[in-house]
C-alpha cells in the first residue's frame, strides 16, 4: 500500500488530484483507514506491530502530500508573479497634448513686441456705448464713415464694438491728461460682414496709441518698421500709402514686403511684392480732445491691425475660416512652432 500510494502521489499534476489521493488513502473510507480500523480483529501481540507500521505509512503519505502541496503553492505564486510582472523600462503611452491656438500665439507675439517697446496692455468691454465706439472717435451719428464699420446693435446707444479703438479712449480718460501714454489694446471685435475667406463677423485686433509732447509721423513710421521687422524678419520693409480714417489725420495704410517671396512677387502678394497689414495715422485733434488732452500741447499716433490677417500672412494660410473651425489637423501644425 505504501509503495502504491507513494508512486501515485509522485505522479500528481494538480492540487485537485492531490486531494483525491488524500481522500483515497487517508480519508474516512480510505485504504489505510480501513486497515487500521480492521485491527480490532487482530491478536494482542499483532496489534502494536501493525499499528506502528500503519502509523509509519500514514506519516510517510502525509509527508509526501505536504511536500507536494508546498510545491504546488510555490508554482502558483511564481506563475502569478510572472503574470503580474511590470517592465518599467517600456516606453509610456503618449497622451495628446494641448497647445495654444495660432491666433493666441500671434496675439501674444504682437503683445510681447510692444511690451518690449515700453507699451502697456489695456483691455475693455466688447459691448460698448456708441460714445466710445464712434462719437469720441470723431464719428458723429449719421457720419458716412460709420458705413466702413457696420455694427451689431444691442440698443440705439449700445453695440458690439467694431474695433478696439474705444479702449484707447478709455485709456486716455484713465490718464487724466497726463503723458506719455503708450498702450496697445488687443481683443475681439464685431462687424456685420458676410463670412468668407477673408471676412468674419467676429475677429481679433490689436490697436496701439501713443500720446505725448511732439509725437510725429516719423515716430509712427519708425515704430511700425521696428514692429514688422521683429514680427516678420529683419529684411522686412514698409511703405505708407495715404488713406482715410475719421480718427486720424493724416491717415495711412501700411504695406510690408511680402513675407512669402520677400518682395519679388508671388501668388500671395498677387505679384506686387507688397502686403497690406494695418491702418494708422496721427490722432485727430478732436479725438485727443475727447480723450481729455489739449491738442495744442500734445500729439499722438495710432495704428490698428487684424490679428487674423497678420497670422494669415505670417503662416501663408489661404482662408481665415481655418482659424475658427478648429480642425486638429490644422491646429496641430502650430503646436510645436
Ligand atoms: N480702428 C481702425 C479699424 O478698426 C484701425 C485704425 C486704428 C486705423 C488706429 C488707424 C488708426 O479699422
Amino acid at each position: 500500500l505504501r509503495t502504491e500510494a507513494l508512486s501515485e502521489l509522485q505522479g500528481v499534476s494538480s492540487p485537485q488530484e492531490l486531494n483525491d489521493l488524500r481522500v483515497k488513502y487517508l480519508g474516512k473510507k480510505g485504504a489505510l483507514t480501513e486497515i487500521l480500523r480492521g485491527m480490532g480483529s487482530l491478536s494482542a501481540e499483532e496489534r502494536p506491530i501493525i499499528g506502528q507500521v500503519g502509523n509509519e505509512v500514514r506519516g510517510a503519505i502525509e509527508a509526501v502530500i505536504e511536500e507536494k502541496q508546498t510545491s504546488f503553492q510555490k508554482a502558483e505564486t511564481e506563475a502569478r508573479l510572472r503574470a503580474e510582472t511590470l517592465d518599467v523600462t517600456l516606453p509610456g503611452t503618449p497622451l495628446p497634448q494641448g497647445a495654444l491656438h495660432p491666433l493666441t500665439k500671434v496675439a501674444q507675439e504682437i503683445e510681447d513686441i510692444f511690451v518690449g517697446l515700453g507699451y502697456t496692455i489695456a483691455e475693455g468691454p466688447e459691448v460698448e456705448t456708441d460714445f466710445y465706439n464712434f462719437e469720441a472717435l470723431n464719428l458723429p451719428k449719421n457720419h458716412p464713415a460709420r458705413d466702413m464699420q457696420d455694427s451689431f446693435y444691442v440698443t440705439d446707444e449700445i453695440l458690439m464694438r467694431t474695433h478696439t479703438s474705444p479702449v484707447q479712449v478709455r485709456a486716455m480718460h484713465a490718464m487724466n491728461g497726463k503723458t506719455p501714454l503708450k498702450v496697445i489694446c488687443p481683443g475681439k471685435v464685431y462687424r456685420r460682414d458676410d463670412d468668407d475667406a477673408t471676412h468674419s463677423f467676429q475677429f481679433n485686433q490689436v490697436e496701439g496709441l501713443v500720446v505725448g509732447p511732439n509725437i510725429q509721423m516719423s515716430d509712427l513710421k519708425g515704430t511700425l518698421l521696428q514692429f514688422v521687422q521683429l514680427m516678420f524678419g529683419k529684411q522686412t520693409e514698409i511703405r505708407l500709402r495715404p488713406s482715410f480714417f475719421p480718427f486720424t489725420e493724416p491717415s495711412a495704410e501700411v504695406d510690408v514686403t511680402c513675407v512669402q517671396c520677400g518682395g519679388h512677387g508671388c501668388r500671395m502678394c498677387k505679384g506686387s511684392g507688397w502686403l497690406e497689414i494695418l491702418g494708422c495715422g496721427m490722432v485727430h485733434p478732436r479725438v485727443l480732445e475727447a480723450g481729455g488732452y489739449n491738442p495744442d500741447e500734445v500729439s499722438g499716433f495710432a495704428f490698428g491691425m487684424g490679428i487674423e490677417r497678420i497670422a494669415l500672412l505670417k503662416y501663408g494660410i489661404d482662408d481665415i475660416r481655418h482659424f475658427y473651425t478648429n480642425d486638429l489637423r490644422f491646429l496641430g501644425q502650430f503646436a510645436r512652432m
